[in-house]
């Protein structure tokens, strides 16, 4: 089945057509900066890549936030007005069909279940993306539990993703070495609470995982998300295939 996905993160709306029984993009992946990411510049941004991407499939959309039966309870890294908001009521509305909605880090971790990293992978995974904030997925044998939030755990009085982020190591302008050590401490804490038999890093740094993946160290073992940037994109299209939110 050919179906549409989209991946709102905190510095891009990235969406494309997939085939969900490969997990290939079939489209071009559109892009659009998420500006601040209010709620109507997202709609608008939305509307104009669903028009590009002229296809009738169905529509699953990862949210950077909690999001639970269609309705966002946070947005850490965009607009506060999202929250409280049906976003899949909304949507369903604008695109005149059924929509699927949920967690980006949940969206990233079903599509490395199923095509990559983890896949066939029995036991705890834990599936962390690393990008302008930390999103967290876990699965108990494949089965996904739900918007976990370890981005939000506290490292040195920190939230633990305002430390060790991706956009962190850039705006901060660390060193791989100097990121490296933030994330060894944040794998740590993350370890000391979920004990995962596998972690997947995904996130657009992995495209340098080169750079930093030998200084990783942590008690289980890690791996690189093999679905790259387009893990969001294809975890999203696969809920929708489904039907479920
Ligand atoms: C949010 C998560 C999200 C992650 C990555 C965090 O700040 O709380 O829900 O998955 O950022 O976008």
């Amino acid at each position: 089945m050919i179906a549409i996905g989209v991946d709102i993160g905190g510095t891009g709306i990235k969406s494309a057509l997939v085939d969900t029984a490969s997990g290939e993009l079939v489209s071009e992946r559109l892009r659009t900066l998420t500006a601040g990411g209010s709620p109507g510049h997202i709609a608008a941004a939305l509307a104009e890549q669903l028009t590009r991407l002229g296809s009738d499939g169905p529509i699953g959309i990862g949210f950077p936030g909690v999001v639970k039966d269609g309705v966002v309870f946070t947005s850490a890294h965009v607009d506060d007005e999202w929250q409280g908001m049906d976003f899949r009521a909304a949507m369903r509305d604008a695109a005149g069909r059924d929509v699927v909605v949920l967690n980006d880090a949940d969206a990233a971790g079903l599509a490395e279940c199923r095509f990559g990293a983890a896949r066939d992978v029995p036991g705890v995974m834990l599936m962390l993306t690393l990008g302008t904030g930390i999103g967290s997925a876990m699965f108990v044998d494949g089965s996904l539990v739900p918007n976990l939030e370890l981005g939000h755990i506290e490292v040195r009085g920190k939230e633990g993703e305002v430390r060790a982020a991706a956009s962190v190591r850039e705006r901060k302008k660390l060193s791989w070495e100097e990121w490296a050590e933030r994330v060894n401490e944040y794998l740590d804490h993350v370890d000391r609470l979920v004990w995962p038999d596998l972690i997947v890093l995904g996130g657009g740094v992995t495209k340098n995982a080169e750079r930093f993946l030998h200084l990783l160290e942590a008690r289980p073992p890690i791996e690189i998300a093999r679905l790259e940037n387009r893990a969001g994109i294809v975890g999203a299209a696969m809920r929708a295939a489904e039907g479920r939110s």
